[in-house]
């Protein structure tokens, strides 16, 4: 982790089966061993974190989040909040989705100190 007390960290969703059978194509490029993106041909954004669409809820969890947990339970304040435009992923990044099936373990979440905006 950075020192910084804000960080963000940034999860790129897979195209949705819709997205794929309308023919859409992936916009964003992830640089090798940096937290860095490049967004159509040269805009490039670096955050804390960068997660591809491969990497599961855990490693989300444990990478991002479980540190925050820890450290609030020690008695230090800490907020985790998802941002994103409408379809991008936050409430399936906070665990809380209804639709979400409780039988699949990979998706139920370790804690229930989320907020998801
Ligand atoms: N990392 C992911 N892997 C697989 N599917 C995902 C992932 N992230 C999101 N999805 C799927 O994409 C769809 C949209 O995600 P989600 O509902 O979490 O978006 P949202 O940001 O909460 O949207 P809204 O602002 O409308 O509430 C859902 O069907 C969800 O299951
Ligand atoms: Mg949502």
């Amino acid at each position: 982790m950075t020192s910084s007390t804000v960080r963000v960290a940034l999860r790129i969703r897979p195209l949705s089966p819709q997205e794929h059978a309308s023919g859409e194509t992936e916009c964003v490029t992830q640089l090798p061993g940096v937290p860095q993106i490049v967004i159509g041909a040269d805009r490039a954004f670096t955050f804390d974190y960068v997660f591809s669409p491969e990497v599961s809820q855990e490693q989300v969890y444990d990478d991002a989040i479980g540190p925050l947990v820890d450290q609030f339970l020690q008695g230090y304040n800490a907020t985790i909040l998802a941002y994103g435009q409408t379809g991008s992923g936050k409430t399936f990044s906070m665990g809380t989705g209804l639709t979400i099936s409780v039988t699949q373990p990979e998706l139920q979440g370790k804690y229930h100190v989320k907020i998801d905006m």
